[in-house]
């Protein structure tokens, strides 16, 4: 656990097999992004994404199981002149070899990159399939960086397996207050093998927001910068050294600034975030 922090800018973390910055809170576009048709929803993505970029952050994760949200992203990055600044990750969520050869051009094409940053193998299907093409990918340069994800802790063995090897670039997996088993081993797995973590479902879908409903943030919470419940739970999860990035998922640019500050100011130190994770408990 970092002792607290008061950088004024935003909050960076390294991959650690590039020592490439990224901004520590990015955007998930599960459900959010998948407006394709939907006038109005497609005008609130757009604002979402422009402010993202405004607040200096980067990360974006998809993935072809999002219905429309690759062809969504892809569109609105081109219409808002920011693909340059995005860092655009997405998914292989398929059997077989050239059904993931096939699905990955697709998603390119939506997404309009010639070049993806992270391509990674959604829920660990068909994994050492897909893993093959990946790195054939990334030595021909299509893709930057590869990696795993899942969304359960009833797969975080499989995935510390497949990273302890030190030949993955990233791991993407749920961590939360609400959902917190990553912290028992797969993250000191991801720092002792040098690689990148990236957090998914931090709000637990949304659910840890009902459980606060009506409650106030502690007031000893804002010594850790928390002006909100979605920045105390990001900060929850920042506050681990070996986290990279969290993607929380929204297409209302309020959530996004809201979000984004989490990536601003101190960080709790290990007593405030034991006393965070008592708190949400007791709730
Ligand atoms: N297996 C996988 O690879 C996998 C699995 C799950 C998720 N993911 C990735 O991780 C991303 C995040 O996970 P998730 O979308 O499932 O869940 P999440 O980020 O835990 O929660 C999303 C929910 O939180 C709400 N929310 C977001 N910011 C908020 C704020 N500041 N204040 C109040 N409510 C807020 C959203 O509502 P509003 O829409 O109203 O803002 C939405 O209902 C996904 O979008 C996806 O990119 C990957």
């Amino acid at each position: 656990m970092p002792k607290g922090s008061s950088a004024s800018s935003l909050l960076e973390r390294r991959i650690p097999k590039s020592g490439e910055a990224l901004p520590a809170v990015g955007l998930g576009t599960w459900q959010g992004f998948d407006v394709g048709g939907d006038a109005r929803g497609m005008a609130e993505a757009q604002e979402a994404l422009k402010v993202l970029v405004e607040l200096g952050a980067r990360v974006v994760d998809s993935s072809p199981m999002y219905g429309s949200a690759e062809a969504v992203t892809g569109q609105l990055a081109a219409e808002l002149g920011v693909q340059s600044k995005l860092f655009v990750a997405t998914k292989v969520w398929t059997s077989g070899k050239q059904a993931g050869i096939r699905q990955m051009e697709d998603s390119m094409r939506k997404l309009r990159v010639q070049r993806l940053d992270l391509m990674q193998v959604h829920n660990l299907s068909d994994v050492q399939t897909q893993l093959a093409t990946l790195r054939d990918w990334k030595a021909a340069g299509r893709i930057r960086y590869l990696g795993v994800t899942h969304y359960h802790a009833g797969a975080h063995a499989d995935l510390e397996k497949i990273i302890a090897r030190g030949d993955i670039d990233t791991v993407q997996v749920n961590y939360s207050l609400a959902e917190p088993e990553a912290d028992r081993r797969l993250l000191r797995v991801a720092a002792d093998s040098g690689t990148a973590v990236i957090i998914n479902r931090p709000f637990a879908e949304g659910a840890m927001f009902s459980r606060v409903k009506g409650q106030a943030v502690p007031e000893w919470a804002k010594d850790a910068g928390c002006a909100s419940w979605a920045q105390f739970f990001l900060k929850w999860i920042l506050a681990q050294p070996a986290v990279t990035c969290v993607i929380p998922g929204t297409r209302n640019s309020k959530h996004v600034t809201d979000n984004i500050g989490a990536a601003t100011g101190p960080l709790p130190d290990e007593a405030m975030w034991r006393r965070m994770a008592e708190h949400f408990k007791s709730l």
